[in-house]
């Protein structure tokens, strides 16, 4: 086992930084007070091939393995973990699967400009009455001649209103529960294909969140993903390698948590000495630093895994689900450790547990990661 990156990973992992600290951190406040989208981020995201990091320079992508992403990840959500999301999403959850799963008419057409970040994807799953029981889709897809007419609600999309594509999951069959679900991609500005208002959220603020409509929505034949029926095997595969991208955002809110209590802990004085010579300071400061190395060694054991072609699905769920975990951890700890500083925006952390919450939510709850680590090791329902 080696624990060395490359040269090339530690490159990447550097760019992401530097790039991280200079272009997305300065303004990260004022956007998350506003919830203004960053447009300008995600264009030169794009620029640096972070927007398709493990796709093929074939297809426009950067062709690096998972482990450069989840460093690069890591970099970008500590400076602002709503980037991290929109560059998690577009990488993991959009370009993977059409790679993976395309035609070379999907390849050409629609990954080829989401992977040069030319064009911005979002994933289409949750519903009204169907969040983590996935299997419970109600939007439907018909097939008429050489279309598809969707009909339907979807919920809580990341980069819902503002992406180009969409994948959307939608029951072709009925009948055939689960096993009669498909994928497709539906272009914005498609006929009948609308979104809501964008979510007042907590954290993320940034990022854009909202629902999408499907009334009498055509979908050309040739749009349809994988096979007919292959929906949800599609959206669960993708989904594993997702929730190796909100590991990585996690662990980017935990390690910037860790970072800003070691810088104010050394400055601020109490009782005539600096806070971090107090025993309460350290064994939370080294609490932390325990807890984000070992999230990052999860994480990448699953990127690891995966870049070796081996089944990831149960590391995956580990590293989200102790990722968010001890996220949520940290953030609470770097608040207590600056005190009434750390209420307030200011000092960001009070942002780090705004943003470090939805990480055990989305991409599979941390109820859900349990459900399919225990399942990967019991013969259980
Ligand atoms: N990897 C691969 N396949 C998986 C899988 C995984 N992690 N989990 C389940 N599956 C497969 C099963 O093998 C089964 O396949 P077959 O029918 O071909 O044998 C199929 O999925 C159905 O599985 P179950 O019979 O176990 O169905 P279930 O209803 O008992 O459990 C579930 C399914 C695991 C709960 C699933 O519904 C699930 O993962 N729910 C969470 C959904 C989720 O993560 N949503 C996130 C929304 S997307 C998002 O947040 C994006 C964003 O914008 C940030």
């Amino acid at each position: 086992m080696n624990f060395e990156f490359t040269e090339d990973q530690l490159m990447i992992k550097e760019t992401a930084r530097e790039f991280a600290q200079n272009e997305i951190a300065p303004s990260s406040i004022e956007r998350d007070i506003n919830a203004e989208f960053p447009h300008e981020i995600v264009k030169k995201l794009g620029e640096l091939g972070f927007m398709g990091m493990m796709v093929s320079p074939d297809y426009g992508g950067a062709g690096l393995d998972t482990i450069c992403y989840v460093l690069a990840l890591i970099e970008i959500s500590k400076a602002d973990a709503s980037c991290g999301v929109i560059m998690s999403v577009n990488n993991s959850l959009v370009c993977f699967g059409l790679e993976k799963y395309g035609t070379d008419f999907i390849k050409e057409n629609y990954l080829t400009p989401l992977a040069k970040g030319e064009k911005l994807g979002a994933f289409a799953l949750s519903e009204p009455e169907a969040g983590s029981d996935a299997t419970k889709q109600k939007t439907t897809a018909e097939k008429q001649s050489d279309y598809y007419v969707l009909n339907g609600i979807k919920n809580w999309i990341t980069n819902g209103s503002t992406a180009d594509y969409v994948l959307v999951m939608a029951s072709t069959d009925k009948e055939k529960a689960h096993k009669g679900i498909s994928t497709f991609i539906v272009e914005k500005g498609t006929p009948g294909f609308g979104h809501g208002k964008k979510e007042d959220k907590l954290g993320i603020r940034s990022s854009d969140t909202c629902s999408l409509t499907f009334e009498n929505c055509k979908v050309p034949v040739q749009n349809l993903v994988w096979e007919e029926g292959k929906g949800f095997n599609f959206a669960m595969n993708t989904l594993n390698g997702g929730r190796i991208g909100i590991a990585a955002q996690a662990i980017g809110i935990a390690e910037a948590s860790l970072e800003a209590s070691v810088k104010y802990s050394q400055e601020r004085k109490a009782f005539g000495q600096k806070i971090a010579d107090f025993q309460a300071i350290q064994f939370k400061i080294s609490d932390m630093a325990v807890k984000v190395d070992a999230a990052k060694l999860l994480t990448l054991q699953a990127a690891a895994a995966k870049d070796a072609g081996k089944p990831y699905h149960r590391e995956a769920a580990m590293a989200k689900l102790y990722a968010s975990k001890i996220a949520v951890e940290c953030a609470l700890d770097a608040i207590q450790i600056h005190g009434g500083y750390g209420y307030v925006r200011e000092y960001l952390v009070e942002r780090y547990l705004r943003d470090a919450k939805i990480t055990e939510i989305y991409e599979g709850t941390s109820e859900i990661q349990k459900l399919v680590i225990a399942r990967s090791l019991l013969d259980a329902k």
